[in-house]
């Protein structure tokens, strides 16, 4: 493919919107299609000329070769797909609704079935950095329409291919999720303990970022313990973790903030500990949460 194919985007949400436009703003023709059409004059006035409205799915597929469908959920993409799913042979889909690993699958054989060349996808970062190298997306699922489609891809953001399985961007995504969560109510924490200090969010946000590339530079090393499955107590040992935990406990119940957070890293901690990783580094938690019994080796 080219670096000016035409696209078509099924739904214009906030997601497909973004999408439609960061597509149209980089060169693709791009037809972008709503189920309720009110939405789509309100996008294509404001947007790109290249970004044109089309009335009917069959109308917005006819000339792409690339068509990507964002809409609610996995019913969603059905319904939409379906009247037209014989004209998608040869096209690559990309579908960008959420959907659970074992329903994206389904959609891949399904679709797989009319000819399509199917690819899942994850947009990992939200919408507003969209159609830059901010934005992340992940894809998974036929690789060799992976390869063809990247000329389009590349214009929404950094891409990359996480799997032949199309389940796979869905699970990435989820675990992911998961990270972010980790490390956003960890920042909340910090931010209701330091206001104590009369600091403000914001100020706690710029030292953060100039701590978070130490934390985020541990996580080869402790990759790799966890891939090995051995914990060598450099960076501390468990036991000291605790005690640094129970110390963030205390400190939070003295200031009044809540304790929601820490005391999930102290329940881990201990069952680290129970399972006799006391001696072991902190990295060790890796092996006790994918054993779920905290087995692990050492
Ligand atoms: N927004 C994000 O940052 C983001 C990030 C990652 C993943 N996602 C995923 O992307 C998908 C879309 O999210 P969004 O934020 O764009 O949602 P949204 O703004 O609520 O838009 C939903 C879109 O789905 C369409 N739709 C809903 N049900 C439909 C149906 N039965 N048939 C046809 N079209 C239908 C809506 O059409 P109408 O206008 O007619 O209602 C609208 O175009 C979701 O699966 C979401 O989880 C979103």
């Amino acid at each position: 493919m080219t670096d000016h194919e035409p696209v078509a985007v099924l739904g214009a949400g906030a997601l497909g919107g973004a999408v439609a436009t960061a597509l149209a703003a980089a060169g693709h023709p791009t037809t972008v299609w709503n189920r309720t059409p009110a939405r789509l004059a309100a996008l294509t006035s404001a947007g790109p000329a290249l970004l044109t409205a089309a009335p009917t799915v069959a109308e917005a597929v006819a000339e792409a070769r690339v068509v990507i469908v964002v809409v609610a959920d996995e019913a969603a993409v059905r319904a939409v797909l379906s009247p037209v799913a014989p004209a998608l042979d040869g096209r690559v889909v990309v579908n960008l609704t959420s959907a659970t690993p074992d329903q994206t699958r389904a959609l891949g054989s399904w679709l797989t079935t009319h000819g399509a060349r199917y690819l899942d996808a994850a947009a990992m970062s939200g919408t507003r950095t969209i159609g830059s190298a901010d934005s992340l997306f992940l894809y998974a699922g036929d690789g060799a329409a992976f390869a063809a489609a990247e000329p389009v891809l590349h214009d929404l953001g950094r891409a990359t291919h996480v799997g032949t399985d199309p389940g796979a961007a869905s699970l990435w995504d989820t675990a992911l999720l998961g990270l972010n969560l980790g490390l956003l109510t960890g920042f909340y924490h910090a931010v209701a303990l330091l206001g104590h200090l009369d600091v403000d969010a914001a100020a706690v946000a710029r030292v953060a970022r100039d701590y978070l590339p130490f934390a985020t530079g541990l996580l080869p090393e402790h990759a790799r313990q966890a891939d090995e499955r051995r914990y060598p107590a450099d960076d501390g040992s468990l036991a000291a973790y605790a005690a640094a935990v129970e110390h963030i406990v205390a400190t939070s119940v003295a200031h009044g903030v809540a304790t929601d957070v820490p005391d999930a890293y102290r329940a881990l901690v201990h069952r680290g500990m129970g399972a006799g990783h006391g001696a072991d580094g902190l990295a060790s938690l890796a092996g006790v949460i994918a054993d779920g019994t905290g087995g692990a080796q050492r």
